[in-house]
């Protein structure tokens, strides 16, 4: 799949959980922390490929857009340390809707400058082809992709290329892990 479409394909999955959340009614615990899981998830695996193949190749191909590009790492910056705090809080705790209303909408500005800015520029600077390449190597990357977020660890190559699936690795095991005892409690 082209690069863009891939990315704006997952775009669209985060921005439905998001008004599933906004949706629900203040006691929704369950559902709440049904869908801050997903978005968890799902933000965690597409910052990761765009860390580690996207942004990477825009900077390379487009020296126009590297600025645009290095503040785009900012702004998954600071997502990340809202999904690590949202990882470790329940929807009882007080904080819970502010953390993830100021997650919802620092995301959707983020998208809409990726949507608006961003990808328009790297389509018209690259080909077809090159796009392709680049999302080829994404589909390829999510299979490794981190599943939680990881404030801490390099969000650049080559940190990100060689953190990424190991941290992938561990992430995965302890998705298993709590399926396990998520089954067993029934
Ligand atoms: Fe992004
Ligand atoms: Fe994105």
């Amino acid at each position: 799949m082209d690069a863009i479409t891939l990315l704006k394909e997952d775009h669209k999955e985060v921005k439905r959980l998001f008004r599933e959340f906004e949706k629900l009614g203040e006691r929704a615990v369950k559902a709440k922390q049904e869908i801050a899981t997903h978005v968890i998830e799902a933000l965690s695996v597409h910052s990761a490929i765009e860390e580690q193949i996207f942004y990477p190749s825009v900077r390379k191909l487009v020296p126009d857009l590297n600025e645009a590009v290095l503040e785009a790492l900012e702004e998954h910056h600071v997502a990340k340390w809202l999904l690590a705090e949202l990882e470790d809080m329940t929807p009882e705790h007080e904080r819970f809707d502010a953390k993830m209303k100021v997650l919802t909408e620092s995301v959707r500005h983020h998208v809409e400058e990726e949507e608006g800015e961003l990808f328009p520029e790297v389509r018209e600077a690259l080909g077809r082809k090159a796009l392709a390449e680049i999302g080829e190597q994404m589909e390829q990357a999510r299979r490794v992709a981190p599943t939680r977020p990881h404030p801490k660890a390099p969000d650049e190559p080559p940190g990100n290329l060689v953190a990424g699936p190991a941290a992938a690795v561990v992430d995965r095991a302890r998705e298993l892990g709590r399926e396990v005892i998520d089954r067993a409690r029934g």
